[in-house]
C-alpha cells in the first residue's frame, strides 16, 4: 500500500539523523507535533540481515511513528533484496534507499553519496530492493528468501516486543530515495534521470553536494530543477536542508514545487517543531497549544524542560540506564533561547541519569546566576554536538 499518496501536501517529513532520530526521540516528536512521515536512521543492508542483534536496534519503532520508513544503506544489491524482506517483515510502511551520506566510511566504500559515482549500481539496489518487497509480497518466507532462522527469531522478538499483530494481508511497501545533488559538482539533472528510470515512489533531495558536507547554503534552485524532471513521472520530490522553522516551507514549496520537505537539524532539541503543520497547510490548528507558537523558539524554558525529562525518562526506558551518555547531547539541543542557557548546556553534558538531570534543573531554576559561574566547557557547542557519521 503506498501510503505516501494518502498523506496531505504539503508533506512535512522528519529526516532521518544517525545517532538522533532513535526510537526514542522519533516518539517524542510524534506525541509533541507529529510529523506526516519520520524516517529511522539508517542501517546498514548486512547488519540488517547478518550483523549483531544490537545493530538491529536502529529498526526499533512504535505504532505512534507511522507512517515509518525503514532506511537502509550499503551497495550490495543482493544484500538490499534480503534486507528489504525484513524491513517488510518487521512491519514498515516503506523502504528508502540511503544515497546521500557523505561521510568518507561510507561514501568512499561505494555506500551513500557514493552511489551518485555509480548509478548503476545505484539502480540496481533499487531493482533488488523491490524484487525483494515484491517476493516477501507473492508469500515467500523470509528463510526463502535467504535468511537463517534464528535470525528469522529476531524479527519476530521484535515483532513481539512491539505488540504488533499477525500480518495478515502482504502488501507491496514503497521504495523511495534520498540523495544529494551531485558528488563533486551539481549533476542533479543526470543523477535524477538515472534514478527516475526506477521509479521510485519518492526522491528526498538534500540541496548540497557531497562534497559541500554541509558547507554553504542549500540550493534550492538546484531542487527546483529536479522538480521539474519529475513532473508527470508519478515520483514525488521532497525539498531538503536548512529548514529552521515551519515558516520556511510555504515559501520553499511557491518556488520550487517541491512535494513536501524533509527536516533535520531544525527539529533538534525542538520535538515540537511539526505541532503548528496545519497552519503552515493554510487550515485551522487545533493541535496547537497555548505559548507553542510557530516558531519553536517561543516554547516557554518550562515547557522545554517538562519534554525535556520526559525524553530523558522515556530514553531509560527504552535503551536502559547506561546508555544515558546518548542522551546529554539532546539535554544540550534542549537549552537554548532562555537567559544562561550556554551555562545549563555544559553542564547537561556531564549528567548520567535522570536523578541528576532533574537536580540540575531544578538548581538551575533556583540559581541559574550561580550555575553561569561554574566551570563552563568551551568546546562544547551546538554545532560541536552535531559531530556524526552520516549528513
Ligand atoms: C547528525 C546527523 C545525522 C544524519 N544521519 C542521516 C542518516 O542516517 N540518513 C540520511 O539520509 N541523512 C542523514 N542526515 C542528513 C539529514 O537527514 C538531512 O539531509 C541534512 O541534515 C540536511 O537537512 P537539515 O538542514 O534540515 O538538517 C544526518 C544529518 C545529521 C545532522
Amino acid at each position: 500500500m503506498n501510503f505516501w499518496a494518502h498523506l496531505p501536501r504539503p508533506i512535512l517529513g522528519l529526516s532521518p539523523m544517525d545517532g538522533v532520530t532513535d526510537a526514542c526521540f522519533r516518539s517524542v516528536v510524534a506525541r509533541h507535533g507529529r510529523p506526516d512521515v519520520t524516517f529511522t536512521e539508517f542501517t546498514h543492508v548486512h547488519d540488517v540481515c547478518r550483523g549483531p542483534e544490537i545493530h538491529l536496534e536502529t529498526l526499533r519503532y512504535s505504532e505512534i511513528e507511522r507512517p515509518i520508513v525503514a532506511q537502509l544503506y550499503g551497495n550490495d544489491p543482493e544484500l538490499f533484496y534480503m534486507a528489504a524482506q525484513a524491513v517488510c517483515e518487521l512491519g514498515f510502511d516503506g523502504l528508502d534507499i540511503n544515497m546521500g551520506c557523505p561521510s568518507k566510511s561510507v561514501a568512499a566504500s561505494g555506500s551513500g553519496a557514493g552511489l551518485i559515482r555509480t548509478p548503476e549500481l545505484a539502480r540496481s539496489l533499487i531493482q533488488a530492493a523491490k524484487r525483494g518487497i515484491d517476493d516477501w509480497a507473492g508469500g515467500q518466507t523470509l528463510e526463502q528468501g535467504g535468511f537463517k532462522s534464528a535470525r528469522v527469531e529476531i524479527f519476530e522478538r521484535m515483532n513481539r516486543r512491539r505488540g504488533a499483530q499477525p500480518v495478515s494481508s502482504r502488501e507491496p511497501l514503497p521504495v523511495s530515495v534520498k540523495t544529494r545533488l551531485g558528488y563533486e559538482s551539481v549533476t542533479v539533472e543526470a543523477w535524477m534521470e538515472q534514478l527516475l528510470m526506477e521509479q521510485p515512489t519518492v526522491i528526498s533531495l538534500h540541496g548540497r553536494t557531497l562534497k559541500q558536507m554541509y558547507r554553504g547554503a542549500a540550493d534550492w534552485s538546484a531542487i527546483a530543477r529536479a522538480v521539474s524532471l519529475v513532473q508527470g513521472t508519478g515520483t514525488l520530490l521532497l525539498g531538503n536542508g536548512d529548514i529552521q522553522s515551519l515558516d520556511d516551507v510555504p515559501r520553499r514549496v511557491r518556488e520550487t514545487g517541491v512535494d513536501g520537505v524533509l527536516v533535520g537539524r531544525g527539529v533538534l532539541g525542538a520535538p515540537w517543531f511539526f505541532r503548528p503543520k496545519e497552519l503552515v497547510r493554510g487550515q485551522t490548528c487545533d493541535v496547537m497549544e497555548p505559548g507553542a507558537g510557530v516558531h519553536p523558539e517561543d516554547v516557554p524554558r518550562d515547557s522545554r524542560f517538562a519534554v525535556l525529562l520526559e525524553h530523558a525518562r522515556q530514553f531509560v526506558e527504552i535503551f536502559g540506564d547506561r546508555q544515558f551518555y546518548r542522551m546529554r547531547k539532546h539535554l544540550g539541543w534542549y537549552c537554548k533561547g532562555f537567559p544562561h542557557a550556554a551555562s545549563l548546556r555544559a553542564q547537561m553534558v556531564r549528567v548520567s541519569s535522570v536523578e541528576e538531570l532533574q537536580s540540575v534543573l531544578n538548581m538551575f531554576r533556583n540559581q541559574p546566576q550561580t550555575m553561569a559561574e561554574l566551570p563552563h566547557d568551551e568546546s562544547i557547542d551546538e554545532t560541536g554536538m552535531l559531530a556524526s557519521r552520516c549528513s
